[in-house]
C-alpha cells in the first residue's frame, strides 16, 4: 500500500483497503507510541477554527514521531488577518512544512489548499462538510470495541445536517454492510447528498426522532453536539439545541456489545452520569486519534 504523498480531503479520497491499513498502522503505534520515524520532518498544523483534539492530537502525534510542529491554532494571528488569501497562505506554508493538516469554516476550503500545496494536505476539518481524520479514528473506535466494521447496526444522533464527523463516517460504513439508525428532529435530518451514497450500496437505514426507538438494536450509538456555529438564525439553533441528552437510565436494555461514541466536544446531549458507565467510549475515542493521526502522517509522509 502507498499512500505516499496522498492528500486527505474527503473520506471517499481513500477506499476501504486503504481505511483498513491504516488502522493496521495505527494499531502499531498503540502498541509503540514512540517511534522516531519522522525524526526530519515538519508538521503544519493550520487551525482557522477552534479546535482542541484535532490540533492536540496531531501535535502529539507528530511529536510522538520525533516531527517538528509549526502552525498557528488562531488565525487572526496570522497574515489572513492582513487580507492574506487562502491560497497563498497554503503556497507559503508548503515552502515550510512537509505536510499541512489544516481545519477551517468554509466546506471546500481543504480541497483549493490541496490545489495549491506542493505539500500533501489533511483536511482537519471543513465546515459542515468532512472531517475525514476523526472518521478514520472512529472507524479504529468501531473495530476495536466491536472486533470488526462489517454487518453492524450503528445509531447517528443529532445534528446530522451540519455534524462532518457524521457525513464522513456514513461514507465510510457504507462500505461495511452497515444498518443505519439515523436519529435527528426534523431540521437536522441527514442531507440528501449524504444519504445518496447509502442508497448507492443497496443498504438500508431507518429515520426516528427519538433515541428510545433505535436504542436496542444498535452497536454503536454515535452521539453528536448540535453544531451552533453553522446556524444562521440562532433562534433556530434555540429551538433544537436540547432534543437529546443521553441519560445513564437509558442504558438499562442495550445490547452487551453496545458502546456510546462521541467525536467531543459534548455540550448537554451525553449526561455526565453516562461518563462511568461500561458504555462510554468516547474519551478511549479520543486517545485512539492520537494513534490514528501518526498512522495518517507516516504513511502520507512515505515513512511507513
Ligand atoms: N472531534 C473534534 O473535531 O474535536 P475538536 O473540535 O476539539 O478538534
Amino acid at each position: 500500500m502507498n499512500l505516499k504523498n496522498r492528500n486527505l480531503i474527503s473520506i471517499s479520497d481513500y477506499n476501504k483497503e486503504e481505511y483498513l491499513y491504516i488502522l493496521k498502522l495505527a494499531e502499531d503505534f498503540e502498541k509503540n507510541p514512540v517511534q522516531d520515524v519522522a525524526k526530519e520532518k515538519v508538521v503544519a498544523t493550520l487551525f482557522f477554527e477552534p479546535s482542541t483534539r484535532t490540533r492536540l492530537s496531531f501535535e502529539s502525534a507528530a511529536n510522538r514521531m520525533g516531527a517538528r510542529v509549526i502552525g498557528f491554532s488562531d488565525a487572526s494571528n496570522s497574515s489572513t488577518a492582513k487580507g492574506e488569501s487562502l491560497a497563498d497562505t497554503i503556497r507559503t506554508v508548503s515552502c515550510y512544512a512537509d505536510i499541512i493538516v489544516m481545519r477551517h469554516p468554509i466546506e471546500g476550503a481543504a480541497r483549493l489548499a490541496s490545489e495549491v500545496a506542493t505539500v500533501p494536505v489533511i483536511n482537519a476539518g471543513d465546515g459542515a462538510n468532512q472531517h475525514p481524520t476523526q472518521c478514520m479514528l472512529d472507524l479504529y473506535s468501531i473495530q476495536k470495541t466491536q472486533g470488526s466494521l462489517d454487518n453492524l447496526n450503528i445509531a447517528l444522533v443529532g445534528d446530522l445536517k451540519y455534524g462532518r464527523t457524521v457525513h464522513s463516517l456514513v461514507e465510510a460504513m457504507c462500505n461495511f454492510n452497515t444498518t443505519f439508525h439515523l436519529i435527528s428532529p426534523d431540521s437536522l435530518k441527514l442531507p440528501s447528498a449524504v444519504k445518496m451514497h447509502i442508497k448507492k450500496r443497496n443498504l438500508t437505514y431507518y429515520q426516528y426522532t427519538e433515541i428510545q426507538e433505535a436504542i436496542d438494536k444498535v452497536d454503536i450509538l454515535y452521539m453528536t453536539r448540535v453544531q451552533r456555529e453553522r446556524f444562521l438564525d440562532i433562534q433556530d439553533y434555540e429551538k433544537v439545541k436540547n432534543s437529546y441528552i443521553l441519560d445513564k437510565s437509558m442504558l438499562k436494555k442495550v445490547k452487551p456489545n453496545m458502546k456510546v461514541l462521541h467525536p467531543l466536544p459534548r455540550v448537554n446531549e451525553i449526561a455526565t452520569n453516562v461518563d462511568s458507565m461500561p458504555q462510554a467510549y468516547y474519551f478511549q475515542q479520543a486517545q485512539n486519534g492520537v494513534y490514528v493521526r501518526q498512522a495518517l502522517i507516516a504513511a502520507i509522509l512515505g515513512l511507513k
